[in-house]
């Protein structure tokens, strides 16, 4: 009666499937060692004499070759190399207060899709217009002249419909890239992250850049009040409904973090007045591994998705979480198993082969599913031409579950190391925080945001408890919460 379960040898496939899945599954130890390396990449980034050593390392071209096999517990390890957790200040010093007024336009850059918003807010209302725009892939990736043009002529034909052509208009920018900051209304883009890579622009200012832009057009008049990353913008959006909220997540087509921390324990940064005072830092997490912190977890799929990417060695954490890579570090297990004859056919061989052919979408809607309702999975993989039977579905659940989990489980490493450390600046008392999270991975993904709540509370160990806040647009209503903060 079993004949068909057992066709084709069905049980050593399936083992063979676990066998490679297995590099996926992380433990508690496992992240806990992951959070704490991260802490470590933190309280580095912020001093004054991690940095130094860091400019040290860097003229000496730390190899990375070399770096693995110091291994992690030398304590050696977290000296030799440079900074890469970036730690940037923002130069948001103090959340919204409920106080907040005026009208402004917003730019949000560095999803999916480039939105431009108006938005005004008034006594703890916001109310908000805004027009998406499609950012065509020549513009990410060729001169950064066009790229900027382009931002400038959606900004103009969205000024226009909303009516305030004649004004002279306050605007918030969310550049969602490193940028090194040196006051609210200007940003150095450090280097280009996911998948843009126009020329020109790193080591400029984007205010500059867009300002030059927007006056070669002439026919409209902002005047760019601030620029901020898309996770200070969704934690001032949240901090306005929630003033428990001290962290700010993206967990989207890219994945970083900010946080409130100490201006005292910033000491990288000269000259801060306030010293009970708090500060913004950018994190920008995605860069954390990069130095081969994460190499005992980086599977042989990592390295080829990272070969293949717009930016090969760097954002290896973000690589392993963010919804730009989700789909085609599916993909990639799937292609060797579907060579190794573990599943599908070889008629599956060239979508498979095709990058971008799983999207994360569909990740998505296969976790949403109970690996036993196979039909759902053979209908998802249908629409991708791709003839499964009930086995091959299971696989196919069980690879998606395994991304899935682990990018969770790591974003959940990165709230608890934040958390421990907002916690240490006052170990006596319990911290009750919020942490605001906006970004496509988070909202659509069916398991993503469940997990990561479990696992952060379960990292975070005794005395902590986090809460998380979805922020609906919080990028772009942070820019303007931020602008009106500065222009009060
Ligand atoms: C990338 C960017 C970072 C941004 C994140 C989410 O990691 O480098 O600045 O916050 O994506 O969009």
């Amino acid at each position: 009666s079993n004949a068909i379960e057992f066709a084709g040898d069905d049980m050593s496939e399936f083992r063979r499937a676990c066998e490679k899945v297995k590099q996926f599954m992380l433990g508690d130890n496992e992240l806990k060692t992951i959070r704490d390396r991260l802490l470590e990449n933190m309280r580095r980034g912020l001093d004054r004499e991690g940095v130094k050593d860091a400019k040290v390392a860097r003229k000496f071209k730390i190899n990375t070759e070399n770096l693995n096999q110091i291994g992690s517990e030398n304590p050696s390890f977290l000296t030799k190399e440079a900074i890469l957790v970036k730690m940037l200040p923002s130069f948001v010093t103090h959340l919204p207060d409920g106080r907040e007024c005026g009208t402004f336009i917003a730019l949000d850059l560095g999803g999916t899709n480039f939105r431009v918003l108006l938005i005004d807010i008034n006594e703890e209302q916001i109310d908000m217009d805004s027009q998406i725009y499609r950012v065509p892939q020549e513009c990410m990736t060729g001169t950064g002249e066009a790229l900027f043009d382009h931002i400038a002529k959606c900004m103009s034909d969205f000024i226009n419909r909303m009516g305030f052509a004649d004004r002279k208009i306050a605007c918030g920018f969310t550049f969602s890239f490193p940028c090194e900051q040196y006051a609210i209304n200007s940003a150095s883009l450090i280097t280009w992250t996911k998948g843009f890579s126009a020329t020109g622009v790193e080591g400029k200012d984007v205010v500059t850049l867009l300002t030059e832009a927007v006056a070669r057009r002439g026919d409209i008049t902002v005047d760019i009040v601030a620029v901020v990353n898309d996770t200070v913008g969704t934690l001032m959006s949240c901090a306005f409904e929630d003033h428990a909220c001290q962290i700010g997540l993206i967990a989207g087509t890219g994945s970083n973090a900010c946080y409130m921390e100490k201006q005292s324990n910033i000491t990288k940064l000269d000259g801060l007045q306030d010293a009970d005072g708090k500060m913004c830092i950018n994190m920008e997490w995605g860069a954390f591994g990069d130095d081969g912190a994460l190499d005992e977890w980086t599977t042989e799929y990592d390295r080829i998705l990272d070969a293949n990417s717009v930016h090969p060695t760097k954002q290896r954490f973000e690589k392993m979480m963010a919804g730009m890579y989700l789909g085609e570090i599916v993909r990639l297990i799937l292609l060797d198993m579907c060579k190794e004859g573990i599943v599908f056919t070889d008629d599956a061989l060239p979508i498979l082969e095709t990058p971008e052919s799983f999207g994360t979408h569909m990740v998505s809607q296969i976790v949403d599913n109970q690996p036993r309702h196979f039909a759902a999975v053979q209908n998802i993989l249908a629409c991708a031409d791709i003839g499964a039977i009930r086995r091959d579905c299971e696989i196919v659940y069980m690879v998606c579950d395994a991304v899935s989990r682990r990018a969770s489980y790591m974003c959940a490493a990165g709230i608890s190391a934040i958390a421990i450390k907002i916690h240490q600046n006052r170990p006596d008392e319990y911290l009750d925080i919020t942490c605001g999270v906006d970004g496509s991975v988070y909202k659509k993904h069916p398991t993503f945001a469940k997990l990561l709540k479990v696992k952060t509370n379960e990292l975070v160990g005794l005395g902590i408890y986090v809460n998380f806040r979805l922020s609906h647009d919080g990028s772009g209503k942070g820019a303007a919460l931020v602008s009106a903060v500065s222009t009060r």
